[in-house]
């Protein structure tokens, strides 16, 4: 394993496949394949051909995906297409027909599949910094298919070339100082175009099938949509995409972004509606947290090395703490944030998705189904939240150094007599043999001090210490810590107590410490490239389903309406600070101290 590079490793992490053997057992193949400079493996798609009887459509072919396609003459598709491009009759934006067949990979002489990537919402926020520099990343990494293609689709009016050239501004992503950039930025960008349409109209996104039909030139079409458009026009857009642009022959899946829903009604709404669609697995919730590095990595860590895993439970640990930080405010999405407030914002999905891969049992393997169970395992022991293990914060005006800084309601788009916390502090507990009684604290914040995430885990202090006349008191020396840094400078240390050299007896603590900057040379990828690069090949391992996301909201649900019923105040803080002392209380009511006050080496 050592001699892997990271790309190699964590395509050899993911690469599990589940098989049937002759006497129906399961089990996981696993393959070591790599991102570049050939695609890792074609996507896994039609498993089963059947001709059931009494099929009112026969011929059907039955995908992985549950999605039903009728199949397609790919020979006279292709030449059909062929005869387009060469009429010009493909939307060409400039390039030629040659350079057009090149950007789709065209090659009438090879039957291969192709994978369409629909960035719907392409003109936002998160489509423009996230998406298109992850998918950009992984095109550079050669971890796309040969024949993709990547369409934006919104409702402002844009041609292929406003499109790319929106797009080329925002790969500024972690590749941009690598060899060939610039070369790569514009073949990549020759893969790039754009359609205009409303996200209800089935009419638009039939003509954006026709499209997409024409750039995956009759080959096998797989489709990526990519929903990165507000809540309430979601079920909208998926109706008109699964009923007018689904794939003809291969899968179509959609990757949603949250929030899924407010509350557990809500939410539940939004998965029904969803379904009506979309098969569950079709549907990719995505939580960019689980892409994370040191998340994935969480797994690897606790089951692959002997040390941790015997102290993973009440027995050792006291205590757990997951906790994120933001050093700016809300700017610019207010609007938003208020109607969700920092509990659904960041605890409910990112901070209890980490819990649940921390705390779960064993899986029987590697495989999403086996992960998930386990993960919905743990979020089904949990204890709903309670109002008194909740602490609410948010941030007011500062002035520092002569800056001021805004507070919270200052936001022209946010209420001024807004209670919407921008920071909360909870104590939640996992009522199983293995957790039973140990606190694990949430704290999450915009406008504080620093910018991180991390997990803390506090071991219980050693019985009969020998060394307890040199400890005293201390409460940091009495016990071990292990600190999972998520971000930024990501690492992993562990705290333990050594003796100062020299002569006498005095303890210091000090850290052993893997930070990933010294250990590995290479990049971490962002999160949504290996999110992306997971639905592509429809690894849902990292992806939410549906009976974990009803288990989290059960949790939140009832404290968020009473916090919303009560109109409960929020305790001020001002704009950089550590946020309020309500969360120290809350800490110590479980005899804990967030362990993030300390000085770190
Ligand atoms: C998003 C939240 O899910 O995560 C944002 O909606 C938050 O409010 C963001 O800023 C943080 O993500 P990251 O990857 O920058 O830590």
């Amino acid at each position: 394993m050592a001699s892997l590079s990271s790309a190699q490793y964590r395509s050899y992490s993911s690469n599990s496949f589940r098989q049937s053997s002759s006497n129906g057992q399961r089990h996981n193949h696993r393959l070591l394949s790599f991102c570049s400079p050939i695609p890792r493996r074609s996507p896994p798609v039609v498993l089963c051909l059947q001709q059931s009887q009494g099929n009112s459509r026969p011929n059907v072919v039955l995908m992985q995906d549950g999605a039903v396609a009728t199949p397609v003459n790919l020979a006279q598709k292709k030449e059909e297409t062929v005869k387009k491009l060469e009429d010009g009759l493909l939307s060409s934006s400039g390039i030629s027909t040659e350079e057009l067949k090149e950007a789709a990979g065209f090659d009438v002489n090879e039957n291969e599949s192709s994978v369409s990537i629909t960035v719907v919402g392409a003109s936002g926020d998160l489509a423009k910094k996230k998406i298109f520099p992850a998918l950009f990343a992984l095109y550079y990494e050669g971890c796309l298919p040969k024949h993709f293609t990547v369409f934006g689709y919104a409702r402002s009016k844009m041609t292929d070339a406003e499109l790319r050239n929106m797009v080329s501004k925002t790969l500024t992503c972690r590749i941009d100082q690598r060899e060939n950039c610039g070369e790569k930025i514009d073949q990549f960008l020759k893969r790039c175009f754009y359609h205009s349409g409303q996200y209800d109209s089935q009419e638009h996104f039939a003509a954006l099938d026709k499209k997409l039909k024409e750039h995956e030139g009759g080959r096998e079409s797989n489709r990526l949509f990519y929903l990165s458009i507000p809540p309430n026009i979601f079920i909208d857009a998926v109706k008109c995409a699964s009923s007018s642009a689904s794939a003809a022959s291969g899968w179509t899946r959609v990757i949603v972004e949250k929030p899924f829903g407010r509350d557990s009604e809500s939410s539940a709404a939004l998965t029904k509606a969803l379904k009506q669609y979309l098969t569950e697995d079709q549907i990719f919730r995505i939580d960019h947290y689980l892409g994370k590095e040191l998340v994935e990595n969480l797994s690897v860590l606790r089951f692959s090395n002997l040390i941790f895993e015997p102290l993973w439970s009440r027995q050792y640990i006291r205590n757990v703490q997951l906790i994120f930080s933001e050093d700016f405010g809300t700017e610019g999405r207010g609007g938003y944030f208020d109607n969700y407030g920092i509990i659904r914002d960041i605890m409910q999905n990112h901070l209890l998705q980490i819990l649940a891969l921390f705390a779960m049992e064993t899986p029987v393997s590697l495989d999403a189904e086996d992960i998930r169970n386990e993960k919905v395992k743990v979020l089904r022991s949990m204890r709903t939240l309670r109002l008194e293990d909740v602490v609410i914060g948010q941030y007011k005006s500062h002035t520092r150094g002569g800056v001021t800084h805004p507070g919270y309601t200052d936001d022209k788009t946010v209420p001024k007599d807004s209670v919407t916390p921008t920071f909360a502090a909870a104590a939640l507990f996992i009522d199983n043999p293995r957790w039973d009684g140990v606190p694990f604290l949430m704290k999450a914040g915009k406008a504080l001090h620093s910018k991180g995430a991390e997990i803390r885990v506090q071991f219980r202090h050693v019985p009969g210490n020998l060394y307890n006349r040199n400890i005293g008191t201390d409460l940091d020396q009495a016990t071990n810590e292990l600190v999972i840094r998520v971000q930024p400078d990501e690492a992993i240390y562990l705290k333990i107590n050594n003796k100062v050299p020299g002569l006498g007896m005095r303890l210091d603590r000090s850290n052993l410490n893997l930070l990933y900057s010294t250990r590995y040379s290479k990049e971490i990828p962002d999160a949504y490239e290996r999110l992306l690069l997971d639905a592509i090949e429809g690894e849902r391992r990292l992806f939410i389903r549906s009976d974990e996301l009803d288990a989290a909201w059960s949790l939140f649900t009832p404290v968020l309406k009473e916090l919303e019923e009560k109109r409960t105040i929020p305790e001020y803080y001002p704009y950089g600070s550590r946020g309020p002392v309500g969360a120290h209380y809350l800490a110590a009511r479980y005899k804990v101290r967030w362990g993030d006050l300390g000085i770190e080496q």
